[in-house]
């Protein structure tokens, strides 16, 4: 007697992104499971999978997109369902990690929101997680379950490689340094960063104060993790050029792209911003002549494939030593 589901991968895709789940499904050469998902009256979501997932290895791939507080509880509950209907192993694949940045308690009577999240993901039934460019690598500690912290930085440098001239990455803050240093060591460039001061009564409400490092006469690239509203890379590319910078570009993974950052990018003297479509980019985003969109769906497909086939991801899994 052979068991029907065992090493049978199942991909299914919550409401957020389905353009990128489309592009991982074919890339995987598997077609995206059935789910009906809908809403009662009052809001509350319903998912129902249409065919059996007994035994099988199923991955849940949901980026916490706007509305984000639907497109988590979207993915817990899509997640409970396949645990009570016996999945095998549940994999939830979150590109861009909703509640990320409150990692820590910075005043007193914070909560910390994403050991939060990583509780939900526990307690709703997934067994790993896989995630890009995590706010911060710590939050892969916050839960006891395998935790892939996948990386887009080979996508990015791949895209720079042909930048011709002297080039220096730049951390649009002192935390990111770290980041901006293998960024440069890929692109065998200097480094320098930004100090910036973000007011802590207003959330969005960022200066940037001073550069330290070469910047005169040489293309800067900032690297970041996410652009919110875009304050922080765009303070930093004023900087950059008033400073004497040649042409500033901007990289960075999570284009949440909140108000105003499509009108702050358009006036921004910023000569590119190169982001990923962990989160769906809308008309108006795609639509602005300096930005370019790079797809994390090859990324993504390779460390599925790896973690349904029981090999490694060290080759993809490229964080804290690259
Ligand atoms: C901050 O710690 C993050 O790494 C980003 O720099 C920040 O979230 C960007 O936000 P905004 O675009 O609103 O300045």
């Amino acid at each position: 007697m052979e068991a029907q589901n065992r090493k049978r991968l199942m991909l299914f895709s919550g409401s957020a992104n389905p353009i990128l789940a489309q592009e991982v499904s074919e890339l995987l050469e598997v077609e995206l499971g059935g789910v009906e998902l809908g809403t009662f009256a009052d809001g509350e979501i319903s998912a129902r999978f249409t065919s059996s997932v007994r035994g099988a290895d199923c991955f849940v791939l949901q980026s916490h997109s706007n509305p984000i507080n639907f497109h988590i509880m979207e993915q817990l509950i899509m997640i409970d369902a396949l645990q009570r209907a016996s999945a095998k192993r549940i994999t939830a694949v979150v590109p861009y990690f909703g509640y990320a940045r409150q990692d820590k308690k910075s005043m007193p009577r914070e909560p910390i929101t994403a050991r939060l999240m990583a509780d939900l993901f526990d307690t709703a039934g997934a067994d790993r997680l896989v995630s890009v460019d995590l706010h911060s690598p710590q939050i892969q500690g916050f839960t006891r379950k395998p935790f892939d912290s996948l990386t887009a930085l080979p996508i990015f440098t791949q895209y720079l490689a042909t930048l011709e001239g002297p080039l220096t990455v730049v951390s649009p803050d002192s935390g990111r340094v770290k980041q901006a240093s293998r960024y440069a060591r890929h692109l065998d460039a200097e480094v320098a960063f930004v100090h910036k001061r973000r007011r802590v009564d207003v959330a969005d409400d960022v200066s940037a104060l001073q550069v330290v490092g070469e910047v005169e006469g040489r293309h800067c690239v900032i690297v970041d993790d996410i652009i919110g509203t875009a304050g922080t890379i765009v303070s930093a590319a004023e900087l950059l050029k008033d400073r004497g910078a040649l042409a500033v570009r901007a990289l960075a993974t999570h284009a949440l792209l909140s108000p105003p950052a499509i009108d702050r990018i358009k006036n921004a003297p910023l000569e590119e911003t190169v982001v990923t479509n962990t989160l769906p980019v809308s008309e108006e985003a795609a639509g602005l002549p300096n930005l370019t969109i790079l797809s994390i769906a090859p990324l993504l497909a390779d460390t599925l494939k790896a973690i349904f086939m029981d090999t490694s991801v060290s080759q993809i899994f490229m964080g804290e030593n690259v």
